[in-house]
């Protein structure tokens, strides 16, 4: 996690890294800070807590760091998410040497830091902070005492570093340059006129400009004013390509809603019609999904799917498994990456691969794949982020799920358009391998349906809020659903923990007298999503025997249907819809149940405690 950002030019230097980091601050709040050559020396501010902490010293320190004399015009600034060392400004980035010659920024984790450190403390060198970045910082000035060369000191440095890194450094010796080092973690270079920026993301350089460079695994960059040049970790010249970005300020604009949790949410229906036209522009022609290149004969003969994910990616996933089943018949297996790695591989060169990651760099899935494609198997990648490392790994096998930037924390549009991607990719191989054509016709018009679906969905939401804060005080909730909503039920207590704190769990509706029954009393409302079809008698039977502990039941159902009516004490209601389908729908009212009680509880929405968006350490 955390967020690295880097600005050379003529411009004051402390706004742009400040917008920066805000742009950042989804991949980590704890603590934030900036290095920066003021005249003949070097400067690191720090403050624990969000950027807005930062900007509070920033203000207090403002004569000797806002740039007014136009001397200041280079510097870098991180955004931490705690991995070693709690989250105190002697741990927050940016990191000294000893000597206060180098200052580092980091996103990664040094895997050998207690070796190298030992190794340093025996030749003298004293350490400040529990972090594994400052070895990063005490190695390089440790070697550029002995090399006298910077370029030298980092490829000696980095050969002896084990682990992920992307990392911004300044040497007070060279006032106007900032280098810049990637190995696993992600790193991109915005080249402007006459200024170059750095970051951990492309759209944070969108804001600045519309060229960028993509620094690849051992790769460094050294930024000046006027160039930038890129160098192997040998040291030797390199040539990168330079890409076109769309330059654009929308990352931080919250469209008039209070927070971005509730745009994002409100811009489902959007976002799903942006996927739909371009991957199914139309009911009657098939899924466009053919440069992809999977063979008729290939995918005929696929044994097994495996989806890896995490989190909310993961529910997805479960959803997918669902759909894909359904529509080809091949097996289809969904496992938590973290534990993908600790399991048997049971792939073979016939298995399909379905990597899900909104980000596309969270550390335990890109592990899990590198595990995974071992096999000899085939890795379809669905991301958000094209210009991530699960992009760079599935190549021509990508999907991108369109959903536009995400800022808050919790996952929401790119739940909803990567459940869409699983679908559109069933409706694909099912096409392909002339599976179940009919179902498939009546299904690709449903999918037609689903923007406006949504829209009706989202109209409700004042509906919910009024319905649903009652519930606040509650200490713990219980979610339940069935077959394809068994996985909205644990999407919908993922959401509920992490917004508001309280504590929730999700469970299939027939494990419910397995166990889980034992939780229930007047204390614990248990919230049954209940649509019409296979499902539907079932869920109900289990919601009757949850009611009859005493437990305040809340329902998710469609409109119109008196038999739940009749039994629950709160309906949230959602346009009629099918069984597969409804999964679109039934997210919408727990999302909207999560972020309402959150906001009642004046919890912070958009980033809660202990999170971070990107998780990239395993
Ligand atoms: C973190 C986020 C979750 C997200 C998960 C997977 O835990 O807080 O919201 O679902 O990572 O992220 P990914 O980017 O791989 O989808």
């Amino acid at each position: 996690m955390c967020g690295i950002v880097g600005y050379v030019g003529e411009k004051k230097l402390v706004p742009i890294l400040l917008e920066g980091l805000h742009c950042l601050e989804y991949r980590g709040y704890d603590s934030s800070g900036i290095a920066i050559h003021e005249g003949q020396s070097l400067n690191v501010i720090k403050a624990v807590g969000k950027i807005s902490k930062l900007e509070e010293v920033l203000n207090v320190n403002g004569n000797s760091t806002n740039g007014k004399n136009g001397s200041v015009h280079c510097g870098i600034g991180h955004t931490r998410w705690a991995t070693h060392g709690e989250p105190t400004e002697i741990n927050a980035h940016p990191h000294f040497d000893t000597e206060e010659n180098i200052a580092v920024v980091h996103n990664g984790i040094i895997r050998n830091y207690i070796e190298v450190k030992e190794k340093l403390i025996k030749e003298g060198t004293v350490f400040k902070s529990q972090t594994d970045t400052e070895v990063v910082v005490q190695l390089i000035a440790y070697n550029f005492k002995q090399s006298k060369s910077i370029l030298k000191a980092i490829c000696k440095s980095v050969n002896e570093l084990e682990g992920s890194y992307a990392l911004a450094i300044l040497f007070k010796s060279e006032h106007n340059k900032i280098y810049a080092v990637r190995k696993e973690s992600p790193l991109v270079i915005g080249i402007g006129k006459k200024e170059n920026y750095l970051a951990s993301d492309t759209p944070t350089l969108s804001r600045f400009v519309d060229k960028a460079a993509r620094l690849l695994d051992n790769e460094i960059a050294e930024l000046s004013k006027k160039e930038v040049v890129f160098y192997n970790f040998k040291g030797k010249k390199i040539k990168k390509k330079i890409l076109r970005i769309s330059k654009s300020k929308d990352i931080l604009d919250k469209r008039g809603f209070k927070h971005y949790l509730a745009k994002e949410i409100n811009e489902q229906s959007e976002v799903v019609l942006t996927l739909l036209q371009e991957l199914l522009p139309s009911a009657e022609k098939s899924v466009q999904l053919d440069y992809l290149k999977l063979e008729p004969k290939f995918l005929k003969e696929v044994d097994r799917i495996l989806i890896l994910a995490c989190g909310t990616a993961y529910h997805a996933g479960l959803v997918g498994k669902h759909v894909i089943e359904k529509l080809t018949s091949i097996p289809v297996e969904v496992q938590f990456a973290s534990e993908y790695l600790n399991s048997a591989s049971l792939l073979t060169k016939k298995s399909l691969i379905v990597g899900i990651s909104q980000s596309g760099e969270t550390a335990d899935t890109i592990a899990a794949i590198k595990k995974a494609i071992s096999s000899g198997a085939t890795l379809i990648g669905i991301t958000n982020r094209p210009d991530s490392a699960l992009a760079d790994m599935a190549k021509n096998h990508l999907i991108v799920s369109r959903s536009g930037v995400e800022v808050s924390v919790a996952a929401t549009k790119t739940f909803t358009t990567q459940m869409l991607v699983l679908y559109l990719l069933a409706v694909y191989i099912s096409e392909t391998i002339n599976h179940e054509p009919s179902t498939i016709n009546l299904l690709k018009k449903e999918l037609r349906q689903l923007p406006q679906l949504i829209d009706q969905t989202l109209a409700k939401s004042e509906f919910y809020q009024e319905q649903i804060v009652k519930y606040a005080s509650s200490k713990d909730f219980v979610f339940i659903g069935r077959g394809i909503n068994y996985p909205i039920a644990l999407e919908a207590a993922l959401k509920l923990k992490e917004l508001s704190y309280i504590h929730a769990s999700g469970y299939a509706s027939g494990e419910m007298k397995h166990g889980p029954i034992a939780v229930l009393d007047r204390g614990v409302p248990v919230v049954s999503i209940i649509v019409p079809g296979e499902t539907y008698e079932r869920v109900i039977q289990n919601s009757l025997e949850a009611k009859s502990r005493k437990a305040p039941m809340i329902a998710v159902a469609v409109d119109g249907d008196k038999k739940v009516d009749g039994i629950f004490d709160t309906v949230l209601h959602i346009p009629p819809v099918s069984e597969i389908l409804s999964p679109f729908l039934t997210v919408i009212p727990m999302q909207f149940l999560s972020y309402y009680i959150a906001e009642h509880l004046g919890r912070d929405v958009d980033q809660p405690r202990n999170l971070a968006k990107s998780v990239t350490v395993e």
